[in-house]
């Protein structure tokens, strides 16, 4: 495994593969890997020949600066952890790096109303620059695959329309979203909950698992549903920003008929902020 930290090595390193004919696979993180970063990476494997992970904490995408402080960095785990997972290449820049060309991608782009909802309603900027680094990131690598987890689901569905709206070649693979045994998804987050909270978190998988149910079960008053889950879930504790039951595809509000949907919670817990999804098939 080699560990690059500048563009033009990472550029080199690209290019001879490609030439050799190398199918290059692109697992874009910010770190901290846990076991839901490392399912992607194992996905990665079937997808190309080689794997690329990118481990960037990107500040465009923090709108607190205490935040972005406070973000768990363990690069020597993650870099151990890859190396077992038979990683190719790890890039490892440093700010400057990723943004010394100054324009913006997202300048020449339309940032659709998704950026504006669910998450972004609550975080003010954070889509603007997910999609940015993760534009520069594809330009850098020029991946022909990149990996994403459904976990974060509003981002992958503004992905898949990034890479519509650039007309790029990259084919984007999700993956299920890993959790532990009882449920509550792995995050970087849950390390800053304490044991009390620890125990609490599981119910907002649960709480999504009980609306699916109920959709499943036929029932679609779906606003008086999403009001419902954020009241249990207010009541066990949790500071929800929103529940949303949505079309998986478009993530604009499911429609009576709609055969896939996303239900999407998002809710603070102490000091973490959780965000978790169930997807549905019905009909
Ligand atoms: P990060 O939170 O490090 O996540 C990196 C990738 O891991 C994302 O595609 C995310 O969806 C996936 N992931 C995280 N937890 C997961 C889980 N429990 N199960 C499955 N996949 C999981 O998401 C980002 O970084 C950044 O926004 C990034 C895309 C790297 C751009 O900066």
């Amino acid at each position: 495994m080699r560990t690059v930290a500048t563009v033009a090595d990472l550029r080199q390193q690209i290019s001879s593969w490609k030439t050799r004919g190398e199918r290059i696979v692109l697992v874009p993180t910010m770190g901290n890997l846990h076991d839901g970063h490392l399912a992607l990476v194992r996905h990665a494997a079937r997808c190309g020949s080689k794997i690329v992970c990118s481990i960037f904490v990107n500040r465009l995408q923090f709108d607190r600066p205490e935040d972005l402080a406070a973000y768990p960095r363990t690069p020597h785990e993650d870099l151990e952890a890859l190396q077992r997972e038979n990683t190719d290449l790890v890039f490892m820049p440093e700010h400057d790096e990723v943004y010394a060309e100054r324009h913006r991608v997202q300048e020449s782009l339309p940032a659709g109303p998704l950026y504006q909802q669910l998450c972004g309603e609550f975080r003010p900027g954070f889509f603007e620059g997910v999609a940015e680094v993760v534009s520069r990131l594809f330009h850098m690598t020029d991946p022909d695959v990149a990996v994403f987890g459904e976990k974060d689901y509003q981002q992958l569905v503004i992905i898949k329309q990034l890479v519509k709206d650039l007309g790029l070649a990259i084919r984007i693979e999700p993956v299920a979203t890993q959790r532990e045994s009882d449920g509550l998804a792995f995050s970087s987050r849950n390390a800053y909950l304490n044991p009390q909270e620890r125990a609490i978190a599981p119910q907002l998988h649960a709480e999504l698992v009980r609306v699916g149910d109920r959709i499943k079960g036929g029932q679609r008053t779906f606003s008086l549903m999403e009001s419902q889950a954020a009241e249990r879930l207010q009541r066990a504790g949790f500071r929800p920003d929103y529940v949303a039951i949505r079309d998986a595809e478009t993530l604009e509000s499911a429609a009576y008929e709609a055969s896939h949907m996303a239900i999407l919670a998002a809710a603070w817990l102490g000091k973490a902020r959780l965000i978790d999804n169930m997807l549905l098939q019905t009909g």
